[in-house]
């Protein structure tokens, strides 16, 4: 029976931004769209392009992976709550296209994984999937995060983060910083990107140097990290103040370490879900994933990868993605599907979890004043 479109949910889904992730977007987009349940749902695509301007219209999906955009409505969302909804911009002119009950960002990395367009959202006063500003940043920001998860006795691999500014300075002062704490391999990465980018594994003194120059193209804070000889466990976390853990999968990359090559070029990195683990190790970790989720005011759903060393078993918590990969393939939907949550479902879910969090919103006061 088709629900009287009155009734129906109004959901802004969001994909491409400004981002190196910008085509992941666009096929985690491609999955969500093409499942959301047009019975319950009104569903508004939204194609955030390259350069940061947002369009709806016909097919915008695909004329966005295209990248033509001349048959397309330019649009834009307030930050003024008196001013709710989607608005199409013409000739200068703002005119409201649909009003919103729900935001659903499925945006990977910059600009949308990273706590600013969760501003936005906020401000404007709209529901929306995952994350707050908060959960956002500190997820995104390798260094903090690791600083907040030692603070939960939660264990990371030992780290230190210098300055764009420290190895332009003096580089060799910095490989000699690194080498007086780490024996190789040692990694280096920017602090605040995801997809691998930047990333490099250095087996030497002279790796090291290229990759801390490498790394320093793509942020002002690098990390440089005890390479561990590791194999790569994931947890789907889904929740708001009660989140669940899923089974475990893994990762087995097709390369010497989980590079950017190894996940979006080779397609031959592959998933083994459950885990083949120790059940009291993946029970330690879905508890990890959990605390990690709570300790930085996650909300929805994020995905916690872990490292288990092949050498002794100890287990470290790499990092937590607040709006991971989305496709129906992709790890975070797989890991619920083996924990009996159909894909359909998991996003039922995430709506269900954003329109919560946004009453629980709603009951803060915001205006303080004092009885005489
Ligand atoms: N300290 C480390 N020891 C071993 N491998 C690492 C280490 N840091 C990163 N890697 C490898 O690099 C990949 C990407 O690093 P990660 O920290 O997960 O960043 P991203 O956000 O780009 O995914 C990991 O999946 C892993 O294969
Ligand atoms: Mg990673």
């Amino acid at each position: 029976m088709m629900v009287n479109s009155e009734n129906k949910k109004r959901i802004a889904v969001l994909f491409g931004g400004r981002s190196g992730e910008h085509e992941v977007s666009l096929a985690s987009a491609r999955s969500v769209l093409s499942v959301l349940d047009r019975n319950k749902y009104e569903v508004i695509p939204v194609g955030i392009s390259h350069a940061g301007t947002w369009y709806t219209g016909l097919n915008v999906l695909d004329q966005l992976t295209s990248g033509k955009t001349d048959n397309l409505e330019m649009v834009t969302i307030l930050p003024d709550p008196s001013m709710p909804g989607l608005y199409h911009i013409h000739e200068g002119v703002l005119e409201l296209l649909t009003k919103l009950d729900i935001v659903f960002p499925v945006l990977h990395g910059t600009f949308g994984e990273d706590g600013t367009l969760q501003g936005l959202l906020e401000m404007a006063d709209l529901a929306y999937v995952g994350s707050g500003v908060l959960g956002s940043a500190v997820g995104m920001d390798k260094g903090v995060f690791k600083d907040i998860m030692r603070a939960n006795d939660i264990p990371v691999v030992e780290s230190i983060l210098v300055l764009r500014s420290e190895i332009e300075k003096d580089i060799n002062q910095v490989i000699q910083q690194a080498e007086a704490k780490f024996t190789y391999p040692i990694f280096v990465k920017p602090a605040n990107l995801g997809s691998s980018v930047g990333i490099s594994k250095c087996t030497h003194r002279s790796d090291l140097g290229e990759g801390l120059l490498e790394a320093k193209k793509f942020d002002r804070r690098i990390l440089v990290e005890r390479g561990v000889n590791a194999r790569e466990i994931e947890i789907s976390v889904l929740g708001n103040d009660h989140p669940k853990a899923s089974v475990a999968g893994e990762v087995l990359p097709s390369r010497d370490f989980y590079s950017y090559e190894s996940k979006y070029e080779d397609g031959s990195s592959r998933l083994s879900i459950p885990a083949p683990i120790p059940t009291p190790t993946s029970d330690q970790m879905r508890t990890l994933a959990i605390k990690a989720f709570k300790a930085i005011d996650c909300a929805g759903m994020a995905r916690v990868d872990f490292f288990l060393d092949k050498d002794n078993g100890k287990f470290y918590l790499n990092e937590l993605n607040s709006l991971p990969g989305f496709t129906s393939i992709s790890m975070y939907p797989k890991l619920w599907q083996a924990s009996d949550l159909p894909y359909i479902e998991l996003l039922d879910t995430l709506i269900e979890l954003a329109l919560e969090r946004k009453s629980e919103r709603d009951r803060t006061e915001r205006h303080f004043r004092s009885t005489p």
